[in-house]
């Protein structure tokens, strides 16, 4: 029976469980990034996050309510493998495994994510994703993983938006590690990232399974006709778009000159044939198209961001195109023809300034509006023959929001910081009754 299209939200394991030293759990680079003065916005601290790691019951609950039928969710690397290779912590994947048990008694199919930017600190000490090795101890942690719920978790995602990580953490320095490398050694990052996906692909289809990559995407337009803002915006799509998808779809690095790269030093012979064909699904992250300009002379980047204007933008000032998203899935439809596979949008929201008004509700007409435009965007794309099987909210509740700590509201569901109230926003309403539409389940009177 061909499996029913996702409807789901998305969360990952360092935004909300909080916990850190608990059970057995070593830091990973973001505990350590977030130690540093200055890293995340007034200092806030992820050490509570949204509590999820004690109240995981609650939000099952408040899964079950919205009436999703997948849940994405990451699993965190340094609680299940702390040292980031060698002994696995029992009580880590104890935690995932009650969890799994939860959404599947509830109907919900599990999707997680293996790795969602928190490495175990004791790799990064170890070069981190600089590191051949750190590719190897990914597949082994994989494995544990896959070996501990592959009996009830079908489908897995390997790594989140490895070129956010690549290039917030390795290049601008803003996202943890917070290194700021030279284009050949982020080119190194990049490459690991893709064996790790490569090496754990085969461990999870060994056991049977189905392997997802998510990154982010972005359809990419030059701020003008000029041919040198063309080319900026042809350098911006190979590093954004084409980097992490090339070598997976089609066996072969997109051209990087304009980098000023000819290759990929750390490239062995055969990771290339570990990297291609490795996906049975693509996760698409869509938030917002780009726009690029020429860079000035001397820059070290062939590109410049440049404004996208006259449209809304969200909380955190980012454009509100929900075209882009039907562009960016014909885009890749067109661009990889029969070697793409099915697509999931596996995040997509808005941060928007939401309050608690006086009777306790949380009106978020913006994100209503933001994730109906998009729900519809995709829908376009489906008509016109875009292979998608699931779209994923983020996310369930408002969390820690890497170096905007706890500024940007992106949850279905308000919480307060200070008390951990979870509170459903209008926009929670909304999403379960386009879900029970959509599904024909009926909308069944949840309570608030
Ligand atoms: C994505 C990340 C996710 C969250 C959203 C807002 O880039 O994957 O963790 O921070 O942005």
């Amino acid at each position: 029976m061909p499996s029913p299209f996702l409807w789901g939200v998305a969360t990952s394991a360092f935004q909300v469980e909080g916990a850190l030293t608990e059970d057995g759990r070593a830091p990973s680079v973001w505990d350590v990034f977030c130690e540093r003065p200055g890293t995340v916005r007034d200092g806030h601290s992820p050490a509570t996050a949204c509590d999820h790691y004690h109240r995981w019951a609650e939000d099952v609950d408040l899964l079950d309510r919205l009436g999703v039928n997948a849940y994405r969710f990451s699993v965190s690397w340094p609680r299940v493998v702390p040292e980031g290779g060698g002994t696995v912590n029992k009580a880590g994947l104890d935690f995932y495994d009650r969890l799994v048990d939860a959404l599947v008694a509830r109907g919900i199919e599990p999707v997680p994510t293996l790795f969602h930017w928190d490495l175990p600190q004791a790799l990064e000490e170890a070069g981190g994703w600089s590191s051949r090795g750190t590719a190897q101890a990914f597949a082994e942690y994989a494995a544990a993983v896959a070996d501990r719920l592959g009996d009830r978790v079908r489908r897995w995602i390997t790594l989140n938006e490895p070129v956010v990580h690549m290039a917030y953490g390795h290049a601008f320095g803003v996202h943890a590690p917070g290194k700021a490398l030279d284009v050949p050694d982020v080119l190194t990052v990049a490459h690991h990232q893709l064996l790790a996906h490569g090496l754990a692909a085969g461990e999870l289809r060994s056991r049977g399974l189905e392997v997802l990559l998510t990154n982010n995407y972005s359809p990419v337009d030059p701020a003008t006709g000029s041919e040198a803002d063309a080319a900026a915006a042809r350098a911006y799509d190979a590093l954004h778009n084409r980097l992490f998808t090339d070598p997976v779809l089609t066996g072969a690095y997109p051209d990087l000159s304009a980098f000023g790269a000819e290759g990929i030093d750390a490239v062995r012979e055969g990771d290339l044939a570990v990297i291609a064909g490795s996906v049975d699904g693509l996760g698409v992250n869509y938030y917002n198209p780009t726009r690029v300009a020429a860079p000035p002379q001397g820059a070290a980047l062939p590109f410049d961001f440049a404004e996208i204007t006259g449209v809304p933008t969200t909380a955190f000032g980012w454009p509100v195109v929900p075209e882009g998203l039907e562009r960016l899935l014909l885009l890749l439809r067109e661009r990889y023809g029969d070697d793409l596979v099915p697509m999931y949008v596996t995040e997509n929201g808005c941060s928007q300034e939401d309050e608690v008004d006086a009777g306790g509700g949380v009106a978020d007409p913006e994100r209503i509006a933001y994730l109906a435009q998009h729900v519809r965007a995709m829908d376009r794309a489906r008509e016109r023959g875009a292979d998608v099987r699931g779209y994923f909210v983020w996310t369930l509740t408002d969390n820690f929001e890497w170096a905007e700590g706890y500024h940007q509201r992106f949850g279905l569901v308000h919480v307060d910081h200070a008390t951990q109230r979870r509170r459903p926003k209008d926009s929670f309403a909304w999403y379960r009754s386009l879900i029970a539409d959509r599904t024909g389940r009926a909308a069944e009177a949840a309570p608030e």
